[in-house]
C-alpha cells in the first residue's frame, strides 16, 4: 500500500522516528528522551552506528510512545545512500508495530544540505516499502498509512517542500520501472508495453507514438525485425517525446531502452535457469520510460526523444538462425552467430532511428545486455561503454545524487576489432572474452560520432532477493541517473554526496 509522506508537525501521533549521529554529544529531544538515550549510550546498548536501529517505549502522560533511533554515523562520514539505506531500515521497524502513522525528525547538519537529507529520506521509505505481490491472494494487512517529516525548519519549508515533492516523483516513476519489470512476460508484451508507455505519457505530459510491424518494415529495421519475428506477438516500435526547452529545440537528448519483453536466446536457447527471470530484459525500456515520466512531471527545461524497439526472442520455424546474414536500418549488414546476442541487434535500429529520424545529438542506450557484466562487475555496478569522456563524467555527477553506480570499461580500438565479420561488415558476437565491452562498441558502430553512452544493467536491473531499499525482482536501475542526467548538474554547493 502505498504511505503518505509529508511535512508537518509531530503533534498526536505515538510513533517517532530521533536520528542519532555518533559522534553527537548530546541527542536533544522534546519527548524527554534525551537522557534515556545517554544512559543507553553509556551501557553501549545504542551509540549511533551507520545504518543502527534501536527501539524503545516511553510512558507519557496516560499513553505509550515508540521511539525509534537511527544511527546515522559520523557526521562527516554520512551521505545520501547512508541515509536511503538507514531510514529503509526505519520503515520496516514502523511497518513492523503495526501502526497507522509516524513522526521523522529532519536533521541538519553542516555537512550535508537539507534538500539532499530529505530526499534521500524519503526514497528510503518509498523505495523500501516496494513489494510486488498483486499475484498473491488473500488480505494483504498493511496498517501504515502516513508518515510525517517534523522539525523541517520554518524559513525552508517552502523549498524543502518542492524537494520532496521531486523526490517522491523520482520514488513513484522508479516503482513504475519495477512494476513494468516485474509483470510477467504473458501480461508485459510488446503491444501492451506500449500501452503502457501512453498510459505513461498522459499520467506524466508527454507525447507518445507506436508503430506497428508494417511502420517497423517500412523503416528498414531489418535488425530488429529479425529477433521479432518468431514470436506471436507482434513487435513494436515506441517513440516518447518531451520539448521542454524551446530556446534550444536542436539538442535533444536521445533514450534508447531494451524491449524484450522475453529472452528465450531463439535457436540460441537459455537453459531454465537462465530463462526464468528473463521477463527483466525490458529493464533498459523501463527505466527510460520511467526517466521520460519523471523528466516531464517535473517540466525539466530540456528535451528528450525516448524510443524502445519491443519484441520477444522466441523459436518459431520462421525464426533467425545462428549463420543467418541480416541487415539494418543503418545499412550495415550482421552476421547473427548467436541468436541470445538479439539485443544489440534491435537496439542498433533503435539508435539509427532515434539520430537519423528524431535528430538526436546526444545518445543513452541502457540494456539488460550481457551476462558477462555480471562476472565483471557483479549486481551492484552498472557497466559503461562511451565514445566521450565529457559525457561520461556528466553520468558520474548526476549517479552521485541518484547513488546508483557506474563503472566505465574500455573500448580500445582492439576490441573493435573482435566484431568485423569475415562475411558480412558486423558479427553480432565478439568471441568469448570481454563481452560487454564488444557488445557495447557493436552498438556504438551505429552512433554516427554523437557523444553516446551505454549502460548495461543485466547485472543491476534485476535483484535475487531484498536489500536495504531494493525488493526481490525489478530495481528499476537507471530511472533516477538517467533523470539526472537529462536535468544537468547544478552543484548545491554542499561537501557530501
Ligand atoms: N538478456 C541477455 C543478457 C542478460 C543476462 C540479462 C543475465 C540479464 C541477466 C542477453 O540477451 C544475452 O543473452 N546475452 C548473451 C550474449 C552472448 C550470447 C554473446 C550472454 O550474455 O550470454
Ligand atoms: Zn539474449
Ligand atoms: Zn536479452
Amino acid at each position: 500500500m502505498d504511505i503518505k509522506l509529508l511535512v508537518g508537525k509531530c503533534s498526536d501521533v505515538d510513533t517517532v522516528v530521533i536520528p542519532v549521529f555518533q559522534d553527537e554529544e548530546e541527542v536533544n529531544t522534546c519527548e524527554g528522551t534525551a537522557a534515556v538515550i545517554k544512559n543507553f549510550r553509556n551501557k553501549e546498548l545504542f551509540i549511533g552506528n551507520n545504518g543502527e536501529i534501536f527501539f524503545f517505549t516511553k510512558e507519557s502522560e496516560n499513553t505509550i510512545k515508540n521511539i525509534i533511533l537511527v544511527g546515522l554515523g559520523k557526521k562527516n562520514e554520512i551521505d545520501m545512500e547512508k541515509i536511503r539505506i538507514s531510514y529503509s531500515k526505519v520503515l520496516k521497524k514502523i511497518k513492523e508495530l503495526k501502526v497507522e502513522k509516524a513522526v521523522i525528525k529532519f536533521f541538519e547538519i553542516e555537512e550535508l544540505c537539507k534538500g539532499k537529507t530529505l530526499k534521500a529520506i524519503t526514497e528510503g521509505i518509498i523505495l523500501g516499502n516496494y513489494k510486488f505481490d498483486k499475484y498473491k491472494s488473500g488480505e494483504k494487512k498493511e496498517t501504515l498509512k502516513e508518515i510525517i517529516i517534523s522539525n523541517i525548519p520554518k524559513d525552508k519549508k517552502e523549498k524543502l517542500e518542492e524537494k520532496l515533492q521531486e523526490a517522491l516523483v523520482l520514488a513513484e516513476t522508479t516503482l513504475l520501472a519495477r512494476n513494468l519489470v516485474n509483470e510477467p512476460a504473458n501480461v508485459i508484451y510488446p503491444e501492451t508495453l506500449a500501452e503502457e508507455a501512453k498510459k505513461a505519457g498522459i499520467k506524466y505530459g508527454f507525447d507518445v507514438e507506436v508503430f506497428d510491424e508494417a511502420k517497423i518494415k517500412n523503416l528498414g529495421m531489418d535488425a530488429f525485425l529479425s529477433v521479432a519475428k518468431a514470436s506471436a506477438n507482434p513487435p513494436r516500435f515506441i517513440v516518447m517525446r518531451y520539448f521542454g526547452d524551446s530556446e534550444n529545440k536542436e539538442d535533444i537528448l536521445g533514450l534508447v531502452g531494451k524491449g524484450l519483453t522475453y529472452d528465450s536466446g531463439g535457436y540460441s536457447l537459455k537453459s531454465n535457469d537462465g530463462m526464468v527471470t528473463m521477463k527483466c530484459d525490458m529493464g533498459g525500456s523501463a527505466a527510460v520510460i520511467g526517466a521520460i515520466s519523471a523528466i516531464a512531471k517535473q517540466k525539466l527545461n530540456t528535451n528528450v526523444i525516448a524510443v524502445v524497439a519491443a519484441c520477444e526472442n522466441l523459436i518459431a520455424g520462421n525464426g533467425y538462425k545462428p549463420g543467418d546474414i541480416i541487415g539494418s536500418m543503418a545499412g550495415k549488414s550482421i552476421e547473427v552467430l548467436n541468436t541470445d546476442a538479439e539485443g544489440r541487434l534491435t537496439l542498433v535500429d533503435a539508435v539509427h532511428y532515434v539520430i537519423d529520424k528524431e535528430k538526436a545529438t546526444k545518445i543513452v542506450d541502457i540494456a539488460t545486455l550481457t551476462g558477462a557484466v555480471l562476472g565483471a562487475l557483479g549486481n551492484t555496478t552498472t557497466g559503461v561503454v562511451t565514445n566521450n569522456d565529457e559525457f561520461y563524467g556528466e553520468l558520474i555527477e548526476a549517479s552521485k545524487l541518484s547513488g546508483e553506480k557506474f563503472w566505465q570499461l574500455p573500448a580500445f580500438d582492439e576490441y573493435k576489432e573482435l566484431i568485423k565479420s569475415d562475411v558480412a561488415d558486423l558479427k553480432n558476437v565478439g568471441g568469448k572474452y570481454a563481452g560487454t565491452v564488444t557488445a557495447g562498441l557493436f552498438i556504438g558502430e551505429f552512433v554516427q560520432g554523437k557523444p553516446w553512452l551505454h549502460l548495461d544493467i543485466a547485472g543491476t536491473a534485476w535483484a535475487d532477493g531484498e536489500k536495504n531499499y531494493l525488493s526481490k525482482g525489478g530495481t528499476g536501475a537507471g530511472v533516477r541517473t538517467l533523470y539526472y542526467l537529462a536535468k544537468g548538474h547544478k552543484s548545491c554547493g554542499c561537501k557530501v554526496k
